[in-house]
């Protein structure tokens, strides 16, 4: 199915006008609207000046005989935050369609303190196309932030560091820490393997002493201003853009810019 295809009539659905208020106006607090019962949006919306609604409303036209496409989706409409290649499409074909072509690195956070960093990640990951999320420590994790995204990716529990590193080796993965340790290396200038995990830390304390040990080796990303770290989900997104910059297929027709 073309991307045409998806809307029928071969057109896409007219943008939403977004009412916006003066600054004067927004005095809930973290909402920025008046009323937060006035406010359409959940406050974890990522796109708050946005379209109000996404996607395509029921499919109108001759009927699809494609077994990727959700019989349900196609009755009420598609609004899930999916590329629109990906329109009525089921969660399970797109998962399949996703694994013909994922990347070649992971990404891997410690978890001993139900770690709030852990949904973005996983969001990124989705977005970049990781071979699989890792989650090092306690299984319990706060899915907010990952937006459903969880559901496309593949994740998978370690109780330890070293079990994580066990599972990729045999892979023929390297374990890169990402953390700015003394006598880390520069993400900024290394050769980013092809074939590789990056395993974040945890806000307060940053990589466990075990995980230091059981990695191959640990890069930082460089910093200018005062403050001694960046959050760890914007340091993710770094590194696995840096494995992206260096191995992607930028000019493929997978490659989504919006
Ligand atoms: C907030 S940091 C914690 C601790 C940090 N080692 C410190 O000295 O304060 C949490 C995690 O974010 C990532 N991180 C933050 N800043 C980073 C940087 N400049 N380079 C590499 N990783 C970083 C690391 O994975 C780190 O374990």
């Amino acid at each position: 199915m073309s991307i045409a295809s998806a809307y029928p009539g071969g057109t896409r659905p007219p943008r939403a006008v977004v009412r916006l208020r003066s600054v004067s106006d927004q005095t809930t607090a973290g909402s920025g609207y008046a009323d937060a019962a006035e406010d359409p949006r959940a406050p974890y919306d990522p796109m708050p000046h946005g379209q109000p609604q996404v996607g395509v409303g029921p499919w109108q036209g001759e009927w699809p005989q494609d077994p990727r496409l959700d019989p349900e989706l196609l009755v009420n409409g598609d609004r899930r935050n999916v590329v629109d290649r990906y329109r009525y499409w089921t969660m399970e074909a797109i998962v399949a369609d996703l694994d013909t072509r994922r990347h070649g690195f992971h990404v891997a956070i410690e978890n001993w303190q139900h770690d709030f960093n852990i949904g973005t990640i996983v969001r990124t990951a989705n977005a970049f196309l990781a071979a699989e999320v890792h989650i090092v420590g306690n299984r319990r994790w706060n899915r907010r932030g990952a937006m459903v995204t969880d559901r496309y990716q593949h994740l998978r529990h370690h109780a330890t560091v070293p079990d994580l590193a066990d599972y990729l080796h045999e892979r023929g993965v390297r374990l890169l820490g990402i953390d700015n340790l003394p006598g880390s290396l520069h993400l900024e200038t290394m050769a980013v393997p092809r074939e590789v995990c990056f395993l974040f830390g945890q806000e307060g304390p940053g990589l466990s002493e075990q995980a230091r040990d059981a990695c191959d080796g640990t890069f930082s990303i460089a910093q200018f201003g005062s403050t001694r770290s960046i959050n760890a989900s914007s340091a993710a997104a770094i590194a696995m853009h840096a494995w992206v910059r260096e191995h992607a297929d930028l000019g493929s027709a997978d490659a989504w810019r919006g």
